[in-house]
């Protein structure tokens, strides 16, 4: 909603935004100084982390992210009543050492910023009902957070980026390009319409009997392995659009792995190498897409979020792809990538400081989403329309 007036400037006592409804709001402290407790919970990572912001500084006072992958490891894949008990045991005490780590107290933040979907739903309800209890409890703003525009805008809590940007998120539960034009202006270029880039990692990895999380360990696999061996399809090679689709890359390499008596470590190795290969070029050929279609005017900066992004040959093809056109390649560093607290406290921080925060007993309401899409699709753009692919 449009602000239409804005308190004179100098020492503000009461500082406030008056909106067209005539509702208020109203700016903690001096207008300029947020600090905010985010809260991540939406998959297998239990996280908290403290953000303070003063005018252009931004100081991660804390952030502590404690993952899962011991409970989940005997089932080739996250189990969400056992991810959402793990939440429950964990989040007092995650928020705890989060606030100890920054030296603050509950009565010292702003607001309390809580991923509210989308995700699975156990966890996100955990997160966001702690976050609530916290808020009632301190007397402070709630801000629920779409995990995607966390990933979307967490860049910008390490990186000098200004908008708009080109973002390719890769992570276990999607797979997007969105045109990020500021705060709130997201448009979805692509998403995947079956599996994850990192869901085909972890089941691709198990099916070469590889650990999870699989990324990591078919990444380490191919580095002795020969990439030209198998030559995998190039999925939605013929279609027009920027939408991904992996799952057909997964059973490409079940069945050249059945195909194979007893596989020897070399032969998983190639298997290995040929399957990243073919799923980089995939991601780079439809980020080259999106490109293209953006040409014009629009973004120059290609941003890449999520855990994929911690991939070498990833990395390799999008730096040389990004270099061919003349764009800026930013990837955070890869603990702002994944997922994380810092990055739910900074979209509650660029949302407060642009006057994006409903009052909160509004927020209190807000009800946790499995699925909650950052971005209608472009019509034209996307294949089919609609919601696709996981958690899209
Ligand atoms: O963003 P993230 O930490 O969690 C969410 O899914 O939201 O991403 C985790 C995913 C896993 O699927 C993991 O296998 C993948 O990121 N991953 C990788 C690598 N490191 C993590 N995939 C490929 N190569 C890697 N080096
Ligand atoms: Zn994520």
């Amino acid at each position: 909603m449009a602000i239409v007036g804005l308190p004179a400037s100098g020492r503000l006592i009461a500082p406030r935004a008056l909106y067209a409804d005539g509702s208020t709001y109203y700016w903690p402290r001096a207008m300029s100084e947020y600090l905010v407790l985010g809260l991540e919970s939406s998959c297998d990572d239990t996280a908290a982390a403290v953000i303070r912001v003063c005018g252009g500084e931004r100081e991660i006072l804390s952030d502590v992210t404690r993952a899962q992958y011991d409970r989940h490891a005997d089932y080739g894949g996250v189990v969400p009543e056992i991810a959402a008990r793990a939440h429950v045991e964990r989040i007092d005490g995650i928020v705890e050492q989060a606030l100890d780590n920054s030296g603050r107290t509950f009565s010292d933040l702003d607001a309390i910023a809580a991923t509210a979907g989308p995700g699975l739903i156990g966890g996100v309800m955990v997160g966001l009902t702690s976050a609530k209890a916290i808020a009632i409890a301190h007397g402070k703003r709630l801000i629920p957070v779409n995990h995607l525009e966390g990933h979307a805008l967490s860049v910008r809590m390490s990186e000098e980026v200004g908008f708009p940007y080109l973002l390719l998120l890769v992570s276990g539960g999607h797979t997007q390009l969105i045109e990020v034009s500021g705060v709130g202006a997201y448009r979805r270029l692509g998403t995947t319409i079956d599996d994850a880039a990192g869901e085909a990692f972890d089941k691709s990895a198990k099916l070469l009997g590889l650990r999870q999380p699989g990324g990591p360990q078919i990444e380490a696999a191919a580095e002795k392995g020969d990439a030209g061996r198998f030559d995998f399809p190039k999925p939605l090679a013929r279609r027009e659009g920027c939408d991904f689709s992996l799952a057909g890359l997964k059973t490409a390499l079940r069945l050249a792995a059945e195909a194979i008596d007893n596989p020897s470590g070399s032969d998983i190795a190639d298997l290995a190498a040929s399957f990243q290969s073919a799923l980089a070029a995939h991601l780079s050929d439809r980020t080259e897409r999106a490109m293209a279609s953006l040409s014009g005017g629009g973004p120059r900066t290609l941003v890449v979020a999520g855990g994929v992004a911690a991939n070498g040959e990833i990395r390799r093809r999008l730096a040389a792809l990004a270099d061919s056109r003349k764009w800026r390649l930013v990837i955070p560093p890869a603990k702002y990538c994944t997922d994380n607290g810092a990055m739910i406290a900074w979209a509650g921080i660029e949302r407060l400081r642009l006057g994006l925060v409903s009052p909160v007993e509004e927020t209190l309401g807000f009800a946790p989403r499995a699925r909650w899409p950052l971005a209608e699709p472009i019509p034209g753009r996307e294949l089919g329309g609609g919601k696709k692919g996981p958690k899209a």
